[in-house]
């Protein structure tokens, strides 16, 4: 079974995706997760980000366990490398490049340990349209923006990391702009895809409404 979950930064699609593995054991891809390997290799590398040529050639190089390695990294998660992670995804090259490390986790999906999964949860911007168009079920996860700018500075504070709000508001509106402007792969809902909008529900009612979806689908 592949399930998509696409959605806006901070949207809940993390939280959302991790509870149906379990409950599905199911493996989990985190596509932004090679987006901000990349945007982490340019600033550990000193690189300016504008730079296409080299955003693509550390795309090119970037494995799925050297993504593993640079996601314990400080910054992988910190709002800098969100942002890098957001320059770099609007290239169409450095998509093509990371295109196929994300398919092939599906023909052969395994769990953290190395464990074979039947299944994977794909969580992005573009899994239903363009990683895995031919998913079982898709959704898309969405929220206003000032729901969605405080879950992600409250995640900040309970991990101890510095946050401003009006700060973190910003980065959220940029970012959905750049996901939502670019031309390659923009981020839009999949036409078979079920938009669920979060900006009222709590994590425990979305997934019942998400899960009740799959069960339905998989009679
Ligand atoms: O989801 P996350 O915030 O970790 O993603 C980091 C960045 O990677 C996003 O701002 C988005 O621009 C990009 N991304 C993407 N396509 C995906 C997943 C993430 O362009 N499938």
């Amino acid at each position: 079974m592949i399930i998509t979950i696409d959605g806006p930064a901070a949207a809940g699609k993390g939280t959302l995706s991790q509870k149906l593995a379990d409950r599905y054991c199911l493996a989990y891809f985190d596509t932004g997760m090679v987006y901000r390997a990349v945007g982490l290799l340019m600033l550990k590398g000193g690189r300016d980000l504008k730079n296409v040529l080299v955003a693509e050639s550390e795309a090119e190089e970037l494995t799925y366990s050297k993504m593993i390695e640079l996601s314990t990294d400080k910054d992988f998660r910190s709002a800098k490398g969100g942002q890098a992670a957001s320059i770099i995804s609007g290239y169409p090259g450095v998509r093509a490049r990371l295109l196929s490390m994300q398919q092939d986790f599906a023909k052969n999906p395994v769990f953290e340990d190395g464990r074979p999964a039947k299944g994977v949860i794909y969580d992005g911007r573009d899994t239903g349209t363009v990683v895995c168009p031919q998913a079982d079920v898709k959704f898309f996860i969405t929220a206003k923006p000032e729901v969605r700018a405080k879950r992600r500075y409250d995640e900040f504070i309970k991990k101890g990391m510095k946050a401003d709000y009006e700060e973190v508001l910003r980065d959220v509106k940029q970012r959905d702009e750049r996901d939502a402007t670019r031309k390659d792969a923009p981020m839009k809902p999949a036409e078979d895809a079920i938009i669920l909008d979060t900006s009222e529900m709590d994590i425990e009612a979305v997934f019942e409404k998400a899960a009740a979806i799959i069960e339905k689908k998989l009679k």
